[in-house]
C-alpha cells in the first residue's frame, strides 16, 4: 500500500479559514499600523495638502471639461484592451503629445502608473539581466523587479558609485539600473547625472521613474531626465503617472520608439488590461495642454514647497529638503504620526501619514503636498497648524 508522505493536515471548517486574517489584523494593531479608509465629502472644508494633485489641476475647468467631452464621446470605459477593441484618436493624441512634451520618441499609455512600472520592469528584462535597484524606490518598482524574473540587486540609496560596482561585478548579458526621480517619502531627487553615467560606463539601460518629477522640474514641468538631459536618449525609458501633476488616472511609458513597440507587443499589463477609460485620457490632455499654455504652475509648485519647508524648519520642525513638490515632516514614531495626522485633520489640515511599511528607512512621517495654487495665507495656516503637533524627540 503507498502511504501519504504529505504531513497529516488540519481541515478548517470554511468559518475558519480566514481566522489567521483577524490575527494579522491583531498584529498591525499592535504595531499601531491599522489602516483604514476615510469617507471623502466632494466639498471638503479642509485645506488638503495630502493629496497628489501637485498643480492643483484636477478640479480645473479645463480639465473636468476635458474629461466630460471626451466622456460623451468615447463612453464611460474604453471597452477592452486597446489590442483587441481598437485604439481612440484621443489614446494616440494622449501619447503624441506626452512624447514631445517630455522629449521622448515615443510613449504608451497605461491604466496606472503602477501598471506601466510594471510592463517597462517586466518586458526590459529576463533572465540573464541584472536589475539594479535603488533602495527606496516605490513599490511598483519593487514589485515589477519580482515579476521580472531577474536577478535584482538592491542598490544603498542615491549612490551611483554602489551602482557602477554592482554593475562592474555583474555575469548578466544584460542590464537595468532603475530608480524613482525624486523619492515619494521625502521628496529628495535621484542622483541621475551619477546613474546616468554608472549605466553608461557598464552597457546597462536606464529606467527612471517621475511620476514625482513630471509636471514639476525640468523647464516648464517637462520632468526630471528633461532636466537632466537624459530625455530622448537611446539608453533610457521613463515612466510617468498622469494621477498627480495632471490630475487626471493612469501612467505612461517613455522611450525610444523600438521600447514602445516592444512593450505594445509584449507588456502583460498593456495586453491583458483593459485600455485607459475616455475621461482619463481626455482630463490628461487637458490638463498637459494647460501646462504646456502656463509652465510657470511648474515653477510655483517648487516655490511654494521651498517656502513650505523652510517655514516648518523656523517653526521648529524636521523638515525635508524639498527638490520637488513634497515636503515631509519626521514623526517621532507610527503612532504619533497617526496621532498627528489626526490632529491636523481636527484643526482644519489634511496631511499624508507614511509610516512603516510604506516608508523605507522605518522612519514615520507627516507628508505634506506643496500644491502649485496654494496661497501664501494657506502655507502660513498649514505651518501653524503643523507647529502645534508635540516636538519630535530625537
Ligand atoms: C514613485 C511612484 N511611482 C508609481 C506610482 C504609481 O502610480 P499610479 O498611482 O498612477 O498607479 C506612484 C504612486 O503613488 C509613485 O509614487
Amino acid at each position: 500500500m503507498v502511504t501519504s508522505s504529505v504531513p497529516e493536515q488540519q481541515v478548517l471548517t470554511p468559518a475558519a479559514v480566514f481566522d489567521w486574517l483577524d490575527e494579522a489584523a491583531e498584529l498591525r494593531a499592535r504595531a499601531g499600523l491599522t489602516r483604514t479608509l476615510r469617507s471623502r465629502p466632494a466639498e471638503d472644508p479642509v485645506l488638503d495638502l495630502a493629496n497628489n494633485d501637485y498643480l492643483g489641476l484636477v478640479h480645473h475647468p479645463a480639465v473636468t471639461r476635458a474629461a466630460a467631452d471626451a466622456v460623451m464621446r468615447w463612453g464611460g470605459g474604453s471597452t477592452g484592451s486597446r489590442l483587441v477593441t481598437g485604439t481612440t484618436e484621443l489614446h494616440t493624441e494622449l501619447e503624441r503629445e506626452l512624447a514631445e512634451f517630455c522629449g521622448f520618441e515615443a510613449a504608451l499609455v497605461f491604466s496606472s502608473g503602477y501598471a506601466a512600472n510594471l510592463a517597462a520592469l517586466t518586458a526590459l528584462t529576463d533572465p540573464d539581466t541584472l536589475i539594479v535597484s535603488d533602495a527606496y524606490n516605490h513599490a511598483s518598482l519593487i514589485d515589477g523587479c519580482r515579476l521580472s524574473r531577474s536577478d535584482v540587486h538592491r542598490a544603498p540609496h542615491s549612490d551611483p558609485a554602489a551602482v557602477a560596482e554592482a554593475l562592474a561585478t555583474r555575469t548578466h548579458r544584460r542590464a537595468l539600473v532603475v530608480s524613482d526621480t525624486v523619492f515619494s517619502v521625502d521628496g529628495n531627487a535621484a542622483p541621475l547625472a551619477g546613474l546616468a553615467s554608472a549605466a553608461r560606463a557598464h552597457g546597462a539601460a536606464l529606467l527612471l521613474d517621475d511620476a514625482h518629477g513630471f509636471g514639476v522640474l525640468g523647464p516648464g514641468g517637462t520632468g526630471a531626465p528633461a532636466a537632466a538631459g537624459l530625455s530622448g536618449q537611446p539608453d533610457v525609458v521613463a515612466t510617468v503617472t498622469l494621477s498627480k501633476s495632471l490630475g487626471s488616472q493612469g501612467g505612461a511609458v517613455l522611450g525610444p520608439r523600438r521600447v514602445i513597440r516592444h512593450l505594445t507587443e509584449t507588456a502583460r499589463t498593456f495586453i491583458f488590461d483593459t485600455g485607459l477609460a475616455p475621461a482619463a485620457v481626455g482630463a490628461a490632455l487637458g490638463a498637459l495642454r494647460l501646462l504646456r499654455a502656463e509652465p510657470q504652475r511648474a515653477d510655483r509648485a517648487r516655490e511654494v514647497a521651498r517656502t513650505l519647508a523652510d517655514r516648518l524648519t523656523a517653526a521648529g520642525l524636521r523638515a525635508s529638503t524639498p527638490d520637488a513638490a513634497v515636503v515631509s515632516v519626521r514623526a517621532p514614531g507610527p503612532e504619533a504620526a497617526v496621532q498627528w495626522a489626526a490632529d491636523c485633520r481636527t484643526a482644519g489640515l489634511a496631511v499624508g501619514c507614511f509610516r512603516p511599511p510604506s516608508v523605507p528607512d522605518g522612519i514615520s512621517r507627516l507628508r505634506l503636498t506643496a500644491r502649485g495654487d496654494l496661497t501664501d495665507d494657506q502655507i502660513s495656516q498649514a505651518v501653524e497648524i503643523v507647529r502645534a503637533m508635540e516636538p519630535v524627540e530625537e
